[in-house]
């Protein structure tokens, strides 16, 4: 994808620079991102929104996908607003410059403190999941005498097709306000009540990596209908309709993510023809993409180590990373797809495990990769789509040091984030107090 291409040695090239460059300059495992289709990913959202004349629109990065001092002062410098789910996300997104109004917190639990960090910081909008919250909230900017933006997250009730694990929008779900059973709407009267609180819009998240429409038409068409009551009922003015993000990305060749402005006519279509049916003025649509602006362009570098042929079985090929930096495969049974980067015009017939270093033994990235017959010890292998989830959900298992981070563009490499050290992983360990007391 983006700018990747095969040079002259059958060696992966990324942005303009071969592979093994990177791996021999960086070390392995590495995370590269292809800045060109990141940006590329941005602007075909904006033209999708662009399409519709007279249509307010915002797009929101969900930084949770992939969250760096770098790639947030990228998305600031593009132009978008930016989802945090938690102090450590507003910090970074602080700490990069980011204009903290072009901000939105979300979370199902967002403690005092980071209510108060937000607040101090007076961050574009909050948007609020439970009672607790909305209690807190109020009582929080009457103390401080202190307004905020807020949008209610609601659960319409909508099943998107995807893994159990990253389904959000259905009744049964950790996350936000019921629309069907009034708990929505009594958030609304009490917000709408509030002094400090200025409801401004309604969300919903129905899940990740979604490949059709119908779940986004779905909640909208709900999402609608409940506020057009509320109008009438209790004079609720509806200025923002907040639908989340998921949008499906490519994997493997088995998946056929729909091209982004298919998602957005939908999105838009729809939400003007229910606000029509209803006689309520569309309010501005506004969308939180994670995965689909930096899955594809990231790409992880790995080297191989040992392997291990169970003959009439399988063979293993074991790689210097694996669960500690992407725990998707382990997780939700993620498939992905990996060459051999420096072999890279070689067929690639052979069809092996592609392992991790993790003690584990689902510590698989890819159970059937095809490589080359001769792919081994010293070899450098590319898995694609790494870029959302991967460093963000990496850990520390077996005390493994997270890899480095870079940006690749027109043949030029940057490094956004350094790679760990072992003194990095016992910076925060303190020795025994008192080491007599074993004796
Ligand atoms: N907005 C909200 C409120 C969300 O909860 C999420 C993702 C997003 C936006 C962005 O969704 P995206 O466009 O990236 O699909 N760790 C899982 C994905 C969890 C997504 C959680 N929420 C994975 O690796 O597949």
């Amino acid at each position: 994808y983006g700018t990747q291409a095969i040079n002259g040695r059958g060696h992966l090239c990324i942005g303009g620079i071969d592979t093994t460059v990177l791996a021999k300059e960086y070390g392995t495992p590495l995370y590269v991102y292809d800045t060109a289709l990141i940006k590329s990913k941005i602007n075909e959202f904006k033209q999708a929104f662009a399409r519709h004349a007279g249509v307010n629109w915002q797009i929101a990065y969900a930084s949770k996908a992939f969250s760096s001092i770098a790639i947030i002062q990228l998305i600031d410098e593009q132009g978008l607003f930016l989802d945090v789910v938690s102090g450590g996300e507003l910090y970074t997104a602080l700490s990069a410059g980011m204009n903290p109004k072009r901000i939105h917190f979300h979370g199902n639990n967002k403690s005092h403190a980071e209510l108060a960090m937000a607040l101090d910081a007076k961050i574009g909008a909050i948007i609020v999941d439970n009672f607790f919250e909305l209690d807190l909230l109020e009582k929080m900017c009457a103390d401080r005498n202190q307004e905020i933006d807020i949008l209610l997250r609601v659960t319409p009730g909508v099943e998107a097709h995807t893994h159990e694990f990253i389904m959000t929008g259905q009744d049964d779900s950790k996350f936000g306000f019921n629309l069907g059973n009034g708990m929505a709407e009594r958030a609304v009267k009490q917000s709408l009540q509030s002094l400090h609180l200025n409801l401004i819009g309604i969300h919903c998240h129905i899940g990740s990596q979604i490949f059709e429409t119908d779940g986004f038409a779905g909640a909208i068409k709900i999402m609608i209908k409940h506020v057009s009551a509320w109008t009438h009922d209790f004079g609720f003015q509806l200025q923002v309709l907040n639908v989340g993000g998921g949008f499906g990305i490519h994997y493997t060749d088995s998946d056929r993510p729909l091209p982004i402005e298919c998602y957005i006519d939908t999105i838009v279509t729809t939400a003007k023809k229910e606000c029509d049916c209803y006689n309520l003025s569309l309010p501005s649509l506004w969308i939180e993409p994670g995965r689909s602006i930096v899955g594809e362009a990231g790409t992880t570098l790995y080297t191989v180590g040992s392997s291990k042929d169970i003959p009439g079985i399988r063979k293993y090929l074991s790689v210097d990373g694996g669960m500690s930096d992407n725990i998707r495969p382990s997780l939700y049974q993620a498939q992905y797809q990996a060459i051999c980067a420096n072999k890279a015009n070689e067929a690639a017939q052979s069809q092996v495990a592609l392992a991790g270093k993790c003690c584990e033994s689902g510590d698989v990235l890819i159970k059937e990769a095809f490589l080359p017959e001769s792919c081994t010890n010293g070899d450098l292998i590319a898995v694609f789509s790494t870029g959302a989830y991967g460093y963000s959900m990496a850990s520390h298992y077996n005390r493994i040091a997270n890899p480095a981070v870079i940006f690749v563009e027109d043949g030029e490499a940057s490094l956004v984030v350094r790679r760990e050290t072992y003194e990095d992983l016992i910076r925060q360990d303190l020795a025994l107090k008192d080491l007599s007391r074993n004796n």
